[in-house]
């Protein structure tokens, strides 16, 4: 039945590598894309249009999207790539790829194949103030105008599936606990009116807790957003990511973030640590019985392989087990 499969977002290639302090060869990055398609992760978020004075380590993210588009990474299931664009310069950087490869690519009339991947642009806002300046340098309104534009741009244009993410929405650096679920569940109604296909709920400290979790879901379903619309991003600085999975779950959210050997941090969030490992989040969903498509070995491999290769320590408790075993 569709109630015992997941999705699952791999969030490794963006997230999990936009902290590292070493610029990360191109190669290195396309090698991780491929490998991770391979394990039957069918979404991959694999760059971000943001300003390279602000996040370095994104500044090839023009080249990852060229070369997917040149190339068709062989993969069982037909992908979906997500690029992270705060604002129109952002958006243009990534459209004046796509219209030099205009049939290389499936838009939302278009079901995507093997050959021609589907693409998804992602905006982020910010439930606290102090956050939104930090990370995009404007307060909440501001981003939510340029975000309209983004939004529909990136529909008029390619008919392009839009994910909206909402940070710090369990927890601040600077606010601390004091977010309120009110406020995510307004911006995540105005994001979703504006043309947005997914809220992406992102726990950017991984100070959410069980409770705080529920009362968040409970909230937003009150305020009329629906479960299908929603997604997690669980960050697991606190070791929390799983319990708070499991909530969401059995609020009936089915869409879930995670990077694989637990790769990342956010660079306006001192201390974050990276995402839920997809590894750990592959196993926890086997045995409760539901599905995620992916093979618990292979993208253990992945994350032995990419944590080696940048010399990180595995982040993933299941990979270091299975490994171990
Ligand atoms: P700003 O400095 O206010 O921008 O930054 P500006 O409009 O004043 O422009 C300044 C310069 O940046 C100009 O260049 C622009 O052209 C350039 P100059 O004239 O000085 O040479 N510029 C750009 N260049 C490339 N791409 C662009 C772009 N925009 C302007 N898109 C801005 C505002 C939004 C650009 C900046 O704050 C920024 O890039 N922020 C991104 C921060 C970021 O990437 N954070 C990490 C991702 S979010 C995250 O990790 C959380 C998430 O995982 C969910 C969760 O865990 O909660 C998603
Ligand atoms: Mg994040």
């Amino acid at each position: 039945s569709s109630d015992y499969r997941v999705k699952l977002v791999e969030v490794g290639p963006r997230d999990g590598l936009q902290n590292e302090k070493t610029a990360i060869p191109l190669a290195t990055k396309l090698e991780l894309i491929e490998r991770l398609a391979k394990t039957g992760l069918t979404t991959i978020e694999a760059g971000s249009f943001v300003s390279p004075k602000w996040v370095p380590q994104m500044d090839n993210s023009s080249e990852i999207l060229q070369h997917l588009l040149q190339h068709p990474v062989p993969a069982p299931n037909p992908l979906t790539y997500s690029f992270l664009a705060p604002n129109l310069k952002g958006l243009t950087n990534a459209l004046s790829i796509l219209s030099q490869h205009p049939t290389s690519f499936a838009t939302e009339s278009t079901a995507p194949t093997k050959e021609t991947p589907a693409l998804e642009i992602a905006v982020f806002a910010s439930a606290t103030e102090s956050f939104s300046r930090k990370n995009l340098n404007c307060d909440i309104a501001t981003s939510l105008a340029n975000f309209k534009q983004v939004i529909q741009s990136a529909k008029d244009t390619h008919a392009l599936r839009v994910r909206a993410y909402i940070s710090v929405v369990l927890g601040c650096p600077f606010e601390g606990y004091d977010v309120d679920p009110h406020r995510v569940a307004q911006i995540a109604t105005e994001l979703l009116e504006m043309g947005a296909d997914e809220i992406a709920l992102g726990d950017t400290t991984g100070m959410g807790t069980a409770p705080r979790t529920k009362e968040l879901l409970t909230c937003l379903s009150k305020a009329g957003v629906r479960n299908e619309d929603v997604a997690m991003h669980f960050h697991d600085t606190y070791g929390q990511a799983l319990v708070n999975t499991a909530v969401a779950l059995e609020h009936g959210i089915r869409t879930f973030d995670c990077s694989v050997g637990g790769l990342g941090g956010c660079p306006y969030s001192p201390g974050a640590t990276g995402n839920v490992a997809t590894e750990d989040v592959v196993y926890f969903m086997e045995t409760l019985g539901m599905q995620t498509g992916v093979d618990l070995d292979a993208v253990v491999d992945v994350g032995d392989w990419i944590t080696r290769e940048i010399g990180k320590e595995n982040a993933s408790t299941v990979g270091k087990a299975v490994l171990g075993a």
